[in-house]
């Protein structure tokens, strides 16, 4: 397999955007992109979306989309793991380069989810219909057993969780695309509305429009260019139970772990060698439990850890320095690329006030779902 690179990206504002479509929003960061890496074509594209069909009433759109960014002809391919779909077309933007397939590969990811469909039940399509979505259990539902569990479990503090809040609209509050840069208290997360105890409103992430776009090149294009070279040095995938009835413990999600332990040992790297991750926070408990599963904190201390700013900008491990899901914003199929796009960032150093400094090597980590799909990037600046 050849190395490959991260050449450009692109990315819309994340928000309410009455103002853009669905083929708006993908065009404008794709464009940005491409434009960033300094290409003058694409050889072929892979688009992230998890419901366009629910959302927006539009299913074949990785056709409509490269006839609409003026590329028809290229092979188009969308990926669909519902919020996992971003990360995952980067993914497979990587094999097709790695492959020697193709040299350059647009992958994106995009979703229009504030233009009146019915947001919860578009994404309580990602839960199991069967055993969940049908006796009328939401995401917040899900994440609020997760919570209670934990909180049973390892004495996890509703204050904790709050923290989480507060981090991530701390670091939000540095990055102009964010939904909602606004900084929050402890108190104001504790006592905003109630969704599903123990989790409430300030405690989830948003409904969102955006989209995300990165330029994978291969090392031998990437190195003719004048831009910055970050490489991809792992991607890890997998899969678990779909229901949550059906894992061992609802304290771990186990494809989050397995994702994990198979980036760490294609990069020959252990989660100490990490200087900036960004995860995949839908809600604040979500947040804790997969920086357990990852390595980055011991089983149960998550929360002593994100009270202790271990995990904050200028901390031991510094996530979601991007506001994370939380404050950035979350629309589904777009958020695992935008999590690439913040590392990139972050690894070019020129990422301006919430810069981590000397940061070489970033990890990513997208899910669907409750975790039933996860996809975990390892990523290193070298220029
Ligand atoms: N964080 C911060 N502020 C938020 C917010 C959030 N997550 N969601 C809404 N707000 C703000 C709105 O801007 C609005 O402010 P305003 O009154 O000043 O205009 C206010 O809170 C109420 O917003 P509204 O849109 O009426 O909220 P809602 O009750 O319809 O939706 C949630 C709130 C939490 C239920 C909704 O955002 C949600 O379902 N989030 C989870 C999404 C999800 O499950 N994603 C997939 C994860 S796997």
């Amino acid at each position: 397999m050849r190395e490959v690179a991260i050449l450009g990206v692109g990315m819309t504002r994340f928000g309410e955007l009455w103002e853009m479509s669905l083929r708006n929003m993908f065009a404008e960061a794709a464009l940005a992109a491409i434009d960033d890496a300094g290409v003058d074509h694409i050889d072929s594209m892979y688009v992230g979306s998890m419901s366009s069909g629910l959302f927006v009433h539009q299913e074949h759109i990785a056709a409509m989309l490269a006839d609409y960014l003026g590329v028809a002809g290229i092979p188009s391919t969308r990926v669909e793991s519902a919020c996992a779909s971003g990360g995952l077309a980067v993914r497979h933007a990587l094999f097709e380069v790695a492959s020697g397939a193709s040299d350059i590969v647009l992958a994106g990811g995009v979703e229009k989810m504030t233009d009146g469909a019915d947001a919860t039940d578009a994404l309580a399509s990602a839960a199991d219909q069967e055993y969940e979505a049908f006796h009328g259990i939401t995401f917040p539902g899900l994440y609020a057993f997760i919570a209670n569990a934990h909180m049973e479990k390892y004495g996890t503090t509703r204050e904790q969780l709050a923290d989480v809040a507060v981090k991530n609209h701390d670091h939000g509050s540095m990055n102009p695309r964010a939904q909602f840069p606004f900084k929050l208290t402890r108190e104001t997360v504790m006592n905003s509305t109630m969704v599903a105890e123990p989790l409430r409103l300030l405690d989830c992430s948003p409904v969102t429009d955006g989209a995300a776009a990165v330029i994978v090149a291969s090392m031998d294009v990437a190195q003719k260019m004048d831009r910055p070279i970050v490489k991809v040095i792992a991607s890890g995938a997998a899969t678990g139970a779909i229901a949550m009835h059906s894992r061992k413990d609802p304290t771990t999600i186990p494809a989050v772990g397995l994702a994990a332990e198979r980036a760490f040992k294609q990069a020959d790297l252990t989660p100490e060698k990490i200087d900036v991750a960004e995860v995949h926070d839908c809600f604040t408990i979500a947040e804790l439990v997969v920086t357990e599963e990852m390595g980055f904190v011991e089983l149960g201390k998550s929360g002593e850890a994100v009270s202790a700013g271990e995990t904050r900008l200028g901390g031991r491990i510094p996530i979601n320095t991007s506001g994370g899901l939380k404050s950035k914003g979350h629309p589904v199929g777009a958020s695992g690329t935008a999590q690439i796009i913040e590392v990139v960032e972050q690894l070019r150093g020129d990422i301006g006030e919430r810069q981590v400094e000397g940061a070489r090597i970033g990890l990513t980590q997208n899910m669907g779902g409750s975790g039933a799909s996860c996809v975990v990037h390892i990523l290193e600046g070298v220029s």
